[in-house]
C-alpha cells in the first residue's frame, strides 16, 4: 500500500493543514497494512474522525488514516436492551438517526459533528446526556502493542469530556467500533431547561425529542459550513464548593450545576461577563450567540487561534480567577 503524500486536511475550524502521508481504510485488515506500512517506514500513524474537535498543526508528519468503514450490526438483545455495535467511520448524527430503528438513548445527542469513533475520546454530551451512559463497549487497535482490545464502558474511564483514551492511552488507540447498549423503552431525558420547556404538556415521541434538539442546536450554535468552528472551544471548568460559594456571592446569577469533585461553572458565561461574547481579535473572535464558541472569520491560522485562547483564559483568570481549558485536542 503506498499512501498519498502533502494532502489537505479539513477541520470544521478550517485551519491548513497538511498531512505528509495520508491513507483511508475500508476494512480492518486495510488498517493492518497501513500500520504495518507506517512501521516499515518508521512513520507515526494518527487517526482523525471528522475533524471536529482538533486544532491541526500547519504540518502534521505521520501518516493520517481515516476511516470508511460504517456497519452497523446488533450483537446481542433482552426484553429491555439491543446491543448495536457501530463501525467507527459512521458519521456520528447519522447513526443518532439510525438508532432509532434499534432503540433509544441518542436522541439528545442529535447533530453533533464527528464520527462514532471519535465519540468517545471525549465522551460527547449535550442536553443532560453523555455517551458514557449507552455505552457497553469500545473496541480498536493499540498502535504501540499492535494489539486488538476491547475496552468495557468501565475500563474507558468516562468522566465530563473525558476518558482514558485523552489519558493513558492518548494518541495511542484507533478506535474502529463502538457498541451502545440502547433501551428498547422510550424514556426522554428531559432535565435541560429548555426542552423541559419545549416539552410541557406536550406529548414526546423519540423523533420529536431528537428535532427539538436539533433546532435547540441550531439556534445557539453556528453551523461549521457558514462558519467554521469547533462546538465549545473550553470545557466547563470544575472548581471546589468554598471557590463556587465565594464568587456565587460575588455574582449571584452565575450559573452553577453539582458535578462530581465539585462545582461546575458556565464557561460561556464567565467569558461573556469578561468581554468576549462577540468580540473579535484579527480573524478570530468569541460567537455573538454562544460565547463558548471560538469561530474563525476566515484565513485565521493555528497562531490566530492560540492568541485569542491565551487573551480569553487571561481575561477570564483575572476576573474571576477560574482557569479555562481547551476542549478540542492538539493534533
Ligand atoms: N451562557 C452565557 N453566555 C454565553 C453562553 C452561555 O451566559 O455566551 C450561559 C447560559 O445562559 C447558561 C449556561 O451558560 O446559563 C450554559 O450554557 P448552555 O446551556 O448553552 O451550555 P454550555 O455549558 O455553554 C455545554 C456543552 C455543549 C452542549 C451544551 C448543552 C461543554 C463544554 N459544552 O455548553 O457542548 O451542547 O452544554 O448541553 O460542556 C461541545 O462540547 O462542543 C458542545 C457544544
Amino acid at each position: 500500500m503506498t499512501p498519498q503524500q502533502n494532502i489537505s486536511l479539513t477541520s470544521t475550524l478550517a485551519l491548513p493543514a497538511t498531512a505528509r502521508y495520508y491513507g483511508r481504510y475500508q476494512s480492518t485488515s486495510e488498517l493492518l497494512s497501513w500500520l504495518g506500512w507506517a512501521q516499515q517506514q518508521g512513520v507515526a500513524v494518527r487517526p482523525l474522525g471528522g475533524g471536529s474537535n482538533v486544532l491541526l498543526a500547519p504540518e502534521v508528519d505521520a501518516l493520517v488514516l481515516q476511516s470508511d468503514m460504517c456497519q452497523v450490526q446488533v450483537v446481542h438483545e433482552t426484553e429491555c436492551h439491543r446491543w448495536v455495535l457501530v463501525d467507527g467511520g459512521c458519521d456520528w448524527h447519522s447513526w443518532v438517526v439510525d438508532s432509532a430503528h434499534y432503540g433509544h438513548g441518542l436522541e439528545n445527542l442529535a447533530l453533533i459533528p464527528g464520527t462514532v469513533g471519535a465519540a468517545p475520546i471525549q465522551n460527547i454530551g449535550a442536553y443532560g446526556v453523555e455517551l458514557a451512559e449507552w455505552v457497553a463497549w469500545v473496541e480498536g487497535v493499540q498502535l504501540s502493542t499492535r494489539q486488538w482490545q476491547r475496552w468495557s464502558a468501565q475500563d474507558c474511564r468516562f468522566a465530563y469530556r473525558d476518558s482514558i483514551f485523552k489519558r493513558e492511552l492518548r494518541g495511542d488507540v484507533i478506535i474502529t467500533r463502538v457498541c451502545f447498549r440502547l433501551s428498547r423503552r422510550f424514556e426522554p431525558n428531559l432535565s435541560y431547561q429548555p426542552l423541559a420547556e419545549w416539552s410541557a404538556g406536550a406529548q414526546v415521541t423519540p423523533h420529536s425529542l431528537r428535532e427539538a434538539v436539533c433546532a435547540i442546536r441550531r439556534s445557539k450554535l453556528p453551523d461549521p459550513a457558514e462558519l467554521a468552528n469547533a462546538g465549545s472551544f473550553f470545557k466547563n471548568p470544575v472548581v471546589a464548593q468554598p471557590q463556587a460559594q465565594l464568587l456565587q456571592q460575588r455574582w449571584p446569577q452565575m450559573p452553577t450545576y453539582p458535578a462530581q469533585g465539585g462545582v461546575k461553572l458556565a464557561a460561556g458565561w464567565l467569558i461573556e461577563q469578561a468581554g468576549w461574547k462577540g468580540r473579535r481579535l484579527g480573524k478570530v473572535g468569541m460567537h455573538r450567540q454562544q460565547a463558548l464558541v471560538l469561530v474563525n472569520y476566515g484565513g485565521a491560522s493555528l497562531g490566530d487561534i492560540e492568541a485569542l485562547v491565551r487573551q480569553v483564559q487571561t481575561d477570564v483568570w483575572q476576573r474571576f480567577k477560574v482557569a479555562l481549558e481547551p476542549e478540542p485536542q492538539r493534533f
